[in-house]
């Protein structure tokens, strides 16, 4: 039997990427980073939609290239339909149309936080059914119930900021970079967390972060009054004490998530899965409430059109398609 080959596009937010997935596996996945946006502080929609649309065909090609496949190989198309901006998930959607139509292939939406969870499904070890996965990224803060490729439930939101916009806008405070979450990381390996900040106290599953950022505001204004230089002169330690506030912020709802539902096959996905405090602190965690615990590997957990492959192959399977006139949605 032939091989079922996918090829899939997200553009969702300031990352341009193509990939091509056969039979479930990822033969490609290209990704256009859209430098642009770190002169502004953070991603401004107009300047990623532009971005989208010059770098969408090279970022296909090179896809279609690297999979060793040609196009009349393709089986059909997947994009990401939403969650996301609207200017950029309509560079993608066009696309996918566009090219849907000229090759008379199928069309598949996928829905960008259920991608990030199934982007565990690109590399062993996969986790078992039902698992909880904790998806954390620029826009999202999620504890999601997996109980199978396409059958998730929402448990647990963040009511506010999600933990990588806390890492961003603290960055921001700082006068790091955009996005500050990687910089933060790196910074914090060097520093010891004696800054406290308060935790919220949000009831149930829910997450809260708009508070963070206020204490870090009101912290640093009382400190730097007293040294101008405080800032430079703690860095390190300011870094791992905002790190440590959102990881333990964060592992303390996991792990009332896990007990509520007895489930102990655990795994995290998004961007700020990639912090090495987050990590760590899983693994810790895992450990001692005996979890099996799931980190997909980097390229895996910052967007990328993989997943969103990956999603569309279970979706084929499913004979979940759209049509045409399939809209992209900004929430
Ligand atoms: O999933 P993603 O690439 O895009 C969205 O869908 O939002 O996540 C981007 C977010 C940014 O807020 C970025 O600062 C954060 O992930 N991030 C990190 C790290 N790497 C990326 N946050 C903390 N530590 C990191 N190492
Ligand atoms: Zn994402």
């Amino acid at each position: 039997m032939n091989r079922i080959n996918i090829l899939a596009i997200e553009s969702s937010c300031d990352d341009t990427s193509a990939a091509v997935i056969a039979d479930g596996v990822v033969l490609s996945n290209c990704v256009a980073n859209q430098e642009v946006h770190h002169q502004y502080g953070g991603v401004v929609p107009e300047v990623a939609s532009r971005a989208h649309q010059a770098s969408i065909i090279p970022v296909v090609e090179m896809a279609i290239h690297k999979a060793g496949i040609a196009k009349s190989d393709l089986q059909a198309v997947a994009f990401t339909r939403g969650p996301g901006l609207l200017g950029s998930l309509l560079v993608g959607t066009s696309f996918a149309k566009a090219f849907a139509l000229s090759y008379q292939l199928p069309l598949i939406e996928v829905n960008h936080m259920q991608a990030h969870v199934l982007a565990h499904f690109a590399e062993d070890p996969k986790p078992k059914f039902p698992f909880l996965c904790l998806t954390v990224s620029g826009g999202h803060t999620q504890i999601v119930l997996v109980r199978n490729f396409l059958d998730m439930e929402f448990i647990g939101q963040t009511l506010d900021d999600a933990a990588g916009e806390a890492f961003d806008k603290s960055g921001k405070l700082l006068g790091l970079g955009y996005p500050a979450g990687p910089l933060i990381d790196r910074y914090a390996r060097e520093g010891q967390p004696r800054f406290p900040f308060p935790e919220p106290v949000i009831p149930g599953l829910d997450f809260s972060f708009s508070g963070l950022k206020t204490s870090i505001l009101y912290f640093l204004k009382k400190e730097v009054a007293g040294n101008p230089n405080f800032i430079q002169e703690n860095l390190a330690d300011i870094c791992a004490s905002i790190q440590e506030t959102i990881v333990t912020v964060l592992l303390k709802k996991l792990r009332k998530a896990a007990r509520q539902t007895g489930i102990r096959e655990i795994a995290i996905a998004g961007g700020v899965s990639a912090n090495s405090g987050l990590r760590a602190a899983l693994a810790a965690m895992g450990e001692k409430e005996g979890w099996t615990t799931y980190i997909p590997d980097f390229q895996y957990c910052t967007d990328n059109a993989g997943m969103i492959g990956i999603n569309a192959y279970y979706k084929y399977l499913a004979g979940e398609f759209c049509g045409q006139d399939a809209a992209p949605y900004a929430r």
